[in-house]
């Protein structure tokens, strides 16, 4: 495994949530010594309570207030493209609308999203992956905050059997991830869920300089050991952290339960000290 990995174990998902949101505010403090940060955002269940926290945080403190705007770029990891949705008509299950009322509260940030009413999706996800290209280099500092698919590992929309060097790319929503989707947001109906997206790629998340992925619960229990754990491969998208570069930092952030089974497995030595991981992406930022 690579050494850049940091195993959190923490009492409970608010906990958890609390210690990546501080994780985040404090990259975006010292990161605005020197230049502007991206913070790469994921939707889905995991990461909601750590937007909310993130967005007290900066309400309390006048650093997103007054630097939010020059300092920090937003930018989202995937969206669908669906059939009916216009500028100004957005469907209810919109990512758009999902972050808008989360981490979009975040005071006078620039935000990026593949556009979910794009005619053309090959053109527009060429955009994004121009627009990942001149953020990264824009950017002293890129933070990717990652959920993780329960079964099968996926990061994003990269799905079983995807390059580990994928970068911006269309996907053809493939059966299970259909029904997986109708049964947490459409009611379980199937009909309702677009067939496409638009997803940053694997090969794009692991240029990232620190990686935060969290998973929270007893489903995801099983996936996070496989994916650390065992040989990485592409069957399991989210093993490709393993091999992201040493200067690089992954923080894999979790409750009892989705740290079940690595703790039955591996035993309790494998999980770091949230303090000194604290210590050591400072490092990563003074020193790289
Ligand atoms: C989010 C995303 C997905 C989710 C994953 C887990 O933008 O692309 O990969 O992170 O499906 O979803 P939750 O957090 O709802 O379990």
């Amino acid at each position: 495994m690579a050494n850049s990995v940091k195993f959190l174990k923490f009492t409970n998902k608010e906990v958890a949530s609390f210690y990546a949101a501080s994780a985040i505010y404090r990259l975006f403090a010292y990161a605005i010594g020197e230049e502007k940060m991206v913070l790469g955002t994921a939707t889905g269940q995991t990461p909601v309570l750590t937007y909310r926290e993130l967005i007290r945080l900066a309400r309390k403190s006048e650093i997103f207030t007054n630097y939010g705007e020059k300092y920090l770029i937003l930018r989202q990891l995937d969206n669908y493209i669906s059939p009916d949705a216009t500028a100004d008509n957005l469907p209810n299950y919109s990512y758009q609308i999902e972050l808008e009322n989360s981490i979009w509260k975040l005071p006078n940030c620039g935000a990026y999203i593949p556009k979910e009413y794009a005619e053309d999706p090959e053109e527009e996800a060429d955009k994004y992956a121009q627009i990942i290209q001149d953020t990264n280099a824009e950017a002293k500092l890129v933070v990717q905050l990652l959920g993780i698919g329960d079964e099968d590992g996926h990061i994003a929309f990269n799905m079983p059997g995807d390059s580990f060097e994928s970068t911006v790319h269309v996907v053809e929503l493939n059966e299970e991830t259909i029904r997986a989707n109708a049964n947490k947001f459409f009611g379980g109906d199937e009909s309702k869920v677009p067939r496409k997206a638009i997803t940053t790629g694997i090969g794009d998340i692991l240029e990232s300089d620190i990686i935060i992925l969290e998973a929270f619960g007893k489903a995801k229990a099983d996936i996070i050991w496989k994916s650390f754990f065992t040989e990485p491969s592409t069957e399991i998208p989210a093993s490709a952290l393993q091999i992201s570069d040493e200067n690089k930092v992954v923080l894999v952030i979790l409750d009892e339960e989705s740290a079940s089974v690595v703790s039955e497995k591996e035993g309790e030595e494998v999980f770091d000290n949230p303090l000194d991981v604290f210590e050591s992406i400072e490092y990563h930022i003074f020193c790289n």
